[in-house]
C-alpha cells in the first residue's frame, strides 16, 4: 500500500509520469524499447501545459493526430491498410488527394499472407509496407490485422490471417518486427474479438474468459511480448459489456499490466464512446475527431474528475511513440513513387508461396503447353482487379497484373487464349444504387451460352470462379458462401461440353465449392494475392514454381457445417435457441445460450473455432485447414521427441525425417498438433502448436526439429485467473494438413 501512496505521490507531482510495472525476472512481460524514453519524457511533460498534453489525445485531421508545435513535436501521421499504404487524402476527408506518385504495391491480402505459412515471408512483407509507408512520410501504419476468422461469411475474413490463434500469431510476429524495423509503428487491429462485420459498431461480444485468453487475443499477445508492437487500435465492438475502446481489463489490466505494451491505443475511427472511462480505462487518441476527449476532456480534468496523472500517463505513451518514431520531414516524403521494385518482387514472391493446390486429380496440373495448344479462360475473376472494392482497407495500386494478363505474359503465342467472362461479377452499386447480395443461382443465358462456345472446342478450360472486394468487405458479412453470379450453373454447362476443367478460385474467404469439386479435375485458391497475382498464378499453373500454399482456415462443405451457423449463434437473429451441445461444452453456461438482443453476439462455440469445431464434431470438411497439395509427394518417417516427459519450463523437441519423393523441388509445410489423452479440463480434439515450411529438392531427405514449449500446452484458468499446466499424456500429431496425420508419438507432461 505504502508503495502505491509513494507511487501516486510522483506521478502526482509529475515527476515519475511514464509508470510502467517493473519487470519481475522470469515473467515473459514484454520490455519495450519504448520505456527508454521515460526519462526525457518526463522532463518534457513538465514544460507542456493541460492544454497540450489534452491536444494530443484526438485527430486534427483525417489520419493525423497532434504533436506539440511550441515544443518541436511532430504530428503522428497514419496510413491504412494492412496490405498497402491507401492513397493520399484530402486533410480533412475522404477524398483523394490525387498525387501522382502515391500509386502503392499491393499486397496479397491476410488469408493469403497466412496461407503460405511462412513467418519470414511475413517479415518481409512487414519490411516491405513498412518501406511504402515510409516512402509516404507515415509514422503508424494501420496493420496488420489480425482478429481470428471466427465465420466464413466475415466481411473482413480476407484482410485477416487465419482462423488458428497460433499460426496468427507467428504471422502477427513477422509482420510487425518487418514493420517496425523500417522505423514506423505497427498498429495491431482490432483489439479485440472484431470477428464479424454486420453490427460491428454495436455489437457485445459474450465470450468465455478462457475462450477469449485461448483463441481471440493470442495474436495480439504475440505482436506484443515478442514484436514489441508500438500500437494498438481499439475495435469497434464491445467485449462482454464493455466498449473495447474503454475497456480496463483489455486494455490496462491485459494489454499493459500482463504482456507490457508500451505504446498507444488509437480508436477505430468513429470508435469512441465517453470522455472519462475512455481516457481512464486505457484510449490515447480518438480518431479522427476530438468529440470525446477534445474540450469535454478538458473540462473533465478541470472539475476534478479526471486526474493529471492519468493526463501525463496517457501523453507519456504518445510520446514514447513520437520520439521513437522518427518523423519524415515533409520535403521528403512522397518523393518518389511508392511501389518500388524491391517490394514489388515481395509481393510477387509471398503470392507464389500462398497459392494452395486443392485437388489435381489425373495430374491436370501443371499445364502442359506441348498438349494444350488452345486454352479457353472463362470467369470475369481472371480478369477481375482486387486492390479495391468494397470499403475500406482499398490500394491505388502502382499496378495489378490479372490471372489472364499473367497467363499472357508468360505464355505469349506459344498457344491460343480465348477468353469470355462467363458471368458479370458482383458489384456493390449499380447505377449509384447499392445492390443486396447476389443471386448463387441464376446465371446470364447469353454470357454462359458464350461461354460454353468458347469452351467446347478449347483443349482445356481454365475456370476463373470465387468472389471480389465488392463482396467480401469490411461493414458487411456475406449472406452465404454460394459462388456469386451463377457460377455453379456455368460450370457444370462448361463440363458437358469440355470435362478437362483447372479451376481457380479467387477470394479471401471460404466459398461452396460442392459444384466446382464435382466438375473439376483440378482446383486452385489462388486468393486476393496482391500486385504480382496474374505472375505467380501462372507460375503456378505452368509448373515454373511447385504450388506450397496451405489453407489457413477450413473450406467447409457447406456454411451451415461451420459453428457459429451450426450453433445458430450468428448471424444475430433474436431467435433465442442453443444446442445441447453447446450446452455440454460450456458446461451449461446460461450466460452464452442465445437470446433475442441481436447486439448480443455469443460465441457458445467457445474455442471449438474453425477446424477445431469440425474435428470435435467429426464433420468432414470440403477441405481441411491445413490442407494444400504440391507437384511432388512427401513421406513423413521416424518421429521422435527428446524425452519421453516434460517439466512445465521445457520444451518438447520433435523430429521427423521429412523425403521429397516426387520429381519436383518444392516446400511443405510440415504441421504439429496436440491431442489431449484423459484431460479432466474440455479441450478440443487438436490443436496446432508449431509448424515448419521447409524446401527440398527432388529426393532430398531433411531432418527437421521442430519445438513445442510445454508453457504453450497451458489453459486459463478462470477461477484461478492464470495460465495452469494439466499434467498428463498427450499425443503429438504430425502431418501435411489438419486433415492428413502422417506420424503419431506420446509423451508426458
Ligand atoms: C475503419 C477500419 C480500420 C481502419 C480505419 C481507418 O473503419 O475498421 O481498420 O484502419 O477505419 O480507415
Amino acid at each position: 500500500m505504502k508503495s502505491q501512496i509513494k507511487l501516486s505521490f510522483l506521478l502526482l507531482t509529475g515527476i515519475l509520469a511514464c509508470f510502467s510495472i517493473k519487470v519481475n525476472a522470469q515473467s515473459d512481460r514484454n520490455i519495450s524499447v519504448l520505456s527508454n524514453y521515460d526519462a526525457r519524457i518526463d522532463t518534457i511533460l513538465a514544460q507542456m501545459t493541460l492544454e497540450e498534453k489534452v491536444n494530443m489525445f484526438f485527430g486534427i485531421r483525417m489520419f493525423s493526430s497532434a504533436g506539440v508545435p511550441r515544443l518541436g513535436i511532430a504530428d503522428v501521421e497514419y496510413a491504412d491498410g494492412p496490405f498497402g499504404i491507401r492513397e493520399e487524402l484530402m486533410p480533412n476527408s475522404w477524398m483523394p488527394a490525387g498525387l501522382g506518385n502515391d500509386l502503392a504495391t499491393f499486397f496479397p491480402t491476410g488469408s493469403a499472407l497466412a496461407a503460405t505459412w511462412c513467418p519470414e515471408s511475413a517479415y518481409d512483407y512487414g519490411v516491405a509496407i513498412g518501406t511504402e509507408g515510409r516512402t509516404r512520410g507515415k509514422d503508424m501504419l494501420l496493420g496488420p490485422a489480425i482478429n481470428i476468422q471466427r465465420i466464413p461469411t466475415g466481411g473482413r475474413t480476407y484482410e485477416y490471417l487465419s482462423e488458428d490463434p497460433f499460426l496468427s500469431a507467428r504471422l502477427s510476429v513477422g509482420y510487425t518486427k518487418g514493420v517496425q524495423d523500417q522505423g514506423i509503428a505497427a498498429c495491431i487491429k482490432h483489439y479485440a474479438l472484431n470477428n464479424q462485420e454486420n453490427n460491428r459498431g454495436k455489437v457485445d461480444v459474450i465470450v468465455s474468459p478462457r475462450t477469449m485468453r485461448e483463441i481471440y487475443l493470442p495474436p495480439f499477445e504475440a505482436a506484443v511480448k515478442e514484436a514489441d508492437a508500438w500500437g494498438v487500435m481499439a475495435a469497434y465492438n464491445k467485449v462482454n459489456g464493455y466498449w473495447c475502446s474503454e475497456n480496463d481489463l483489455l486494455q490496462n489490466q491485459i494489454l499493459r499490466n500482463e504482456w507490457g505494451f508500451a505504446g498507444f491505443i488509437v480508436s477505430d475511427w468513429g470508435g469512441t464512446h465517453s470522455t472519462v472511462a475512455a481516457i481512464t480505462n486505457g484510449l490515447n487518441v480518438e480518431m479522427p475527431t476530438g468529440q470525446y476527449l477534445g474540450d469535454k476532456l478538458l473540462d473533465s480534468v478541470r472539475a476534478g474528475v479526471v486526474s493529471e496523472e492519468i493526463i501525463n500517463q496517457r501523453a507519456c505513451e504518445i510520446l514514447r511513440v513520437r520520439l521513437h518514431v522518427k518523423p519524415v520531414p515533409p520535403h521528403e516524403a512522397n518523393r518518389i513513387m511508392t511501389s518500388q521494385p524491391r517490394q514489388q518482387q515481395i509481393a510477387y514472391e509471398v503470392a507464389s508461396k500462398a497459392i494452395v493446390l486443392l485437388k489435381n486429380e489425373k495430374t491436370q496440373l501443371p499445364l502442359d503447353t506441348a498438349k494444350y495448344k488452345k486454352i479457353a479462360v472463362i470467369g470475369a475473376n481472371a480478369m477481375q482487379k482486387n486492390a479495391t472494392g468494397g470499403l475500406g482497407a482499398g490500394v491505388k495500386a502502382l499496378f495489378e497484373i490479372t490471372p489472364l494478363q499473367g497467363l499472357r505474359d508468360r505464355l505469349g503465342n506459344q498457344v491460343t487464349i480465348v477468353y469470355a467472362p462467363g458471368y458479370k461479377p458482383y458489384r456493390r452499386y449499380q447505377e449509384g444504387t447499392r445492390t443486396r447480395q447476389p443471386e448463387c443461382t441464376s446465371a446470364d443465358p447469353d454470357l454462359l451460352k458464350e461461354a460454353v462456345n468458347v469452351a467446347k472446342d478449347a483443349d482445356i478450360v481454365l475456370f476463373f470462379g470465387g468472389t471480389n472486394r465488392d463482396l467480401e468487405t469490411e461493414g458487411t458479412d456475406r449472406e452465404s458462401i454460394c459462388l456469386p453470379s451463377g457460377q455453379d450453373e456455368l460450370i457444370k454447362a462448361l463440363a458437358e461440353v469440355n470435362p478437362n476443367i483447372v479451376s481457380i478460385i479467387v477470394s479471401g474467404a471460404p466459398v461452396d465449392l460442392r459444384a466446382v469439386n464435382q466438375y473439376s479435375p483440378a482446383i486452385l485458391m489462388s486468393w486476393f494475392n496482391g500486385s504480382a497475382a496474374g505472375h505467380a498464378l501462372a507460375d503456378v499453373l505452368l509448373g515454373t514454381i511447385s504450388p506450397s500454399g496451405k489453407l489457413p482456415f477450413t473450406l467447409p462443405v457447406k456454411l451451415e457445417d461451420s459453428p457459429a451457423y451450426f450453433l445458430r449463434n450468428y448471424p444475430q437473429t433474436g431467435e433465442a435457441n442453443s444446442d445441447i451441445f453447446a450446452d455440454l461444452v460450456n458446461e451449461n453456461r446460461s450466460e452464452l445460450k442465445s437470446t433475442d438482443n441481436k447486439d448480443l453476439a455469443y460465441y457458445s462455440e467457445e474455442s471449438l473455432v474453425g477446424y477445431r469445431w469440425f474435428d470435435t464434431k467429426n464433420i468432414k470438411p470440403m477441405f481441411p485447414f491445413g490442407h494444400g497439395l504440391s507437384y511432388t509427394t512427401f513421406q513423413y518417417a521416424s518421429i521422435k521427441t527428446d524425452k519421453a516427459k516434460y517439466k512445465s519450463d521445457e520444451t518438447i523437441k520433435v523430429s521427423v525425417d521429412l523425403t521429397n519423393s516426387g520429381k519436383a523441388d518444392a516446400d511443405e509445410v510440415v504441421q504439429i498438433y496436440v491431442h489431449r489423452l484423459k484431460s479432466k479440463v474440455f479441450w478440443p480434439y487438436k490443436e496446432l502448436k508449431a509448424f515448419d515450411r521447409v524446401n527440398l529438392k527432388a529426393g532430398e531427405t531433411k531432418k527437421l526439429t521442430l519445438e513445442i514449449p510445454v508453457k504453450n500446452l497451458r489453459y486459463w484458468d478462470e477461477a484461478k485467473y492464470d495460465w495452469i499446466l494439466e499434467n498428463g499424456a498427450i499425443e503429438i500429431l504430425v502431418g501435411t494438413s489438419s486433415g492428413d496425420i502422417r506420424l503419431k508419438t506420446q509423451v508426458d507432461i
